[in-house]
């Protein structure tokens, strides 16, 4: 299909895990991925290669208004538009609240809540000038089921959700649509690194019984910044096999 053919898709976090997955998917649709990396560079300029469509690969860092900016620009001026925004950006870090330093709790805010507010800031006035625009957040189920050791994590997240809600009402009569995507646990990325008894014990919960697939989470995505969701916006989309049911 070619869903989205012709568009421009920033995907930050676009160089690992499930927003590589969702660059894919973007790209088989038709689109031309812009993929912001933070590190990983030989990944991201691998993923613009094979995304093809011109799709290119550009540095930031979301906790750093300036990188952001520059970020955008570059994007916008080698791209003519953005048509969608995907922020999967993010990161995790356990502790439970009574010992956790509060650097660490800083740190995840700061990249996962503030570094997501950072860029839809960014696209919203080109956007709006437009009167057209999908943006998609990557929350998580931490945001609205209890995982002891996730406080910081759960924060960022439910702040994601709260952000997307409001967001949405502001720039729903300029065209703009603004969706939370909100994986399970997902085969791909941070959950790599995560204990694997501590996945084991999530599982039990999820109706499924299994983990999804980044394509699982691709997918929904790309129905977000696709016109088939053209009057779906301030929603928070669980895709997780059931865990939050
Ligand atoms: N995997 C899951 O099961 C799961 C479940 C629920 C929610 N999520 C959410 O889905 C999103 C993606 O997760 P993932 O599992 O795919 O994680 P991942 O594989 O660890 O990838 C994280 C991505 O974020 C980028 N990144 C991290 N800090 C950054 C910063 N300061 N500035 C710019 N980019 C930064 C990384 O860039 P570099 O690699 O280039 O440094 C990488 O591309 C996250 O928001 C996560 O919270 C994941």
């Amino acid at each position: 299909m070619t869903r989205l053919a012709g568009r421009t898709i920033v995907i930050t976090g676009g160089s690992h895990g499930i927003g590589r997955a969702i660059a894919a998917e973007c790209a088989l649709e038709g689109a031309r991925v812009v993929v912001g990396y933070r590190r990983r560079e030989r990944e991201a300029l691998q993923v613009a290669e094979e995304a093809s469509n011109g799709s290119i690969a550009l540095p930031v860092d979301v906790r750093d208004a300036e990188s952001v900016e520059r970020f955008f620009s570059k994007a916008l001026e080698s791209c003519g538009a953005i048509d969608g925004l995907v922020t999967s950006a993010g990161i995790v870090s356990d502790g439970w609240l009574a010992t956790l330093a509060l650097a660490q709790f800083d740190e995840i805010v700061s990249t996962n809540l503030r570094g997501t507010m950072l860029a839809i800031r960014a696209v919203l006035r080109p956007m709006m000038a437009k009167k057209r625009g999908s943006i998609v957040a990557l929350s998580s189920v931490a945001a609205a089921h209890a995982s002891p050791g996730q406080s910081a994590y759960a924060a960022s997240k439910g702040g994601i959700h709260a952000l997307v809600r409001t967001v949405a009402s502001e720039v729903a009569s300029y065209g703009i649509r603004v969706n939370a995507l909100v994986p399970g646990l997902i085969d791909a990325g941070m959950v790599k690194a995560t204990h694997p008894e501590r996945i084991r014990r999530t599982l039990a919960h999820v109706p499924m019984g299994r983990l999804g697939e980044g394509r699982e989470v691709a997918r929904p995505a790309v129905f977000l910044l696709s016109d088939d969701a053209s009057y779906v916006t301030g929603h928070a989309l669980f895709v997780d096999g059931g865990l939050g049911a």
